[in-house]
């Protein structure tokens, strides 16, 4: 397939470019660079020795991004493009609003004026909420407890998808709920490159670890878990590139919903002494009190996926945290642009 990744110059993007190019699919990339930059491109060139085409516009500007999408070829999409900070859809929701709504509504009028008809969108895990069983399947209610605007953007947009696929039924689209991507290409040539403070536990751990920060502060040591500190479903990166691929080789005419996790729970302090252990750094860390909108445990029931992708997850938190310290140690600037 020749694939178009919107936001595909972005962290999970680049890891995804480099899957495809691998399985002999062909890529073009379309970002606007304000959460990224060309140069993560570049390196998944070096690393697959395969040319990128990158095209550079603000999807959620329909004449910008037809313009500039105008002769370029491709039969598919993951829609990857989009702001993800939490606590920053908090403080501006009209931007994130604006941003990751219409991103959506363009994309899919240009892909039906084009007669491209499938389509990937990266979901989350957020639009569970809080939920009452965990591990969590596709079956529990989403959008009940959501608790920020990023999160129900993305709940908006997975129903936006599917009322569009309503109104054109050939299109077929696929909703991946990811739950918390960490790691990095094992070459330590691509990985997460966060703008300034992290929001995401493991890069800030990466950051304490490579001397950056002074410690880590962990949010709440008195949630009902094993250790008391937050527990999550850490999925490679890798794994998660993977996934998209596996997605988008079995699309048909529909709306599939998909988890994307491992199945299994780590904590906070799990992820630390996994760290430590790769790294061979310390982390130290200083228990705060909970951050606002956390809860105490989200852990993705990946059967639906591993029975009609024919997809699992291989690789350890353990994994993820060596690769990770390989990126991290190398590129401690990240990209450095
Ligand atoms: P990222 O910020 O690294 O990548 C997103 C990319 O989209 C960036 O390259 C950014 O420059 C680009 N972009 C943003 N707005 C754009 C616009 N208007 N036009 C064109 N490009 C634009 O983030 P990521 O971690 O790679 O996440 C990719 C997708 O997965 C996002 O939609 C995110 O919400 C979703 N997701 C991420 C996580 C996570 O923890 N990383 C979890 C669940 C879902
Ligand atoms: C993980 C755990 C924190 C930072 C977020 C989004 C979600 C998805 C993934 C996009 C929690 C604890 C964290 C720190 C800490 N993104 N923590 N100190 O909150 O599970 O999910 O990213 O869709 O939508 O909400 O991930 O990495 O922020 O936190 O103790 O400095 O680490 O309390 O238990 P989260 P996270």
């Amino acid at each position: 397939m020749r694939v178009l990744l919107t936001g595909g110059a972005g962290y999970i993007g680049t890891h995804t470019a480099l899957v495809l190019l691998e399985r002999g699919h062909e890529v073009v990339v379309l970002d606007d660079f304000s959460n990224s930059s060309a140069e993560a491109v570049r390196r998944v060139e070096q690393l697959t020795d395969h040319a990128i085409p990158l095209i550079e516009a603000d999807l959620a500007d329909r004449y910008e991004t037809r313009a500039a999408l105008e002769g370029v070829e491709f039969d598919s999409v993951i829609h990857f493009a989009g702001l993800k900070a939490v606590g920053e859809s908090v403080a501006q929701p009209t931007r994130y609003y604006r941003v990751n709504i219409d991103s959506t509504l363009v994309l899919l009028d240009l892909m039906q004026e084009r007669g491209v008809d499938k389509l990937v969108f990266s979901s989350s895990a957020t639009v569970y909420g809080d939920p009452d069983i965990v591990p969590v399947n596709e079956q529990a209610p989403a959008g009940i407890g959501v608790t920020n605007p990023y999160g129900w953007t993305k709940f908006m947009n997975e129903q936006i998808i599917r009322d569009a696929q309503t109104a054109w039924p050939e299109l077929g689209a696929v909703l991946l709920r990811y739950f918390n991507p960490v790691g990095a290409h094992p070459s330590g040539k691509i990985g997460e490159d966060p703008l300034g403070i992290p929001n995401n536990l493991m890069p800030f751990i990466a950051q304490v670890a490579v001397g950056k920060r002074e410690k880590l502060a962990v949010f709440g040591d008195s949630y009902p878990t094993p250790d008391g500190t937050g527990v999550r479903d850490y999925i490679h990166v890798m794994d998660l590139a993977e996934g998209h691929v596996a997605a988008l080789e079995r699309i048909a005419a529909g709306v599939k919903t998909y988890n994307l996790g491992s199945g299994v729970g780590s904590s906070v302090l799990d992820a630390v002494r996994a760290f430590e252990a790769a790294s061979g750094r310390p982390v130290p860390y200083e228990v705060v009190p909970p951050r606002a909108g956390d809860v105490a445990e989200l852990v993705a029931d990946p059967a639906l996926a591993n029975r009609e992708l024919e997809w699992q997850t291989t690789r350890s938190l353990a994994e993820a945290c060596t690769d990770s310290w390989a990126w991290q140690s190398a590129n401690p600037d990240g990209y450095g642009e």
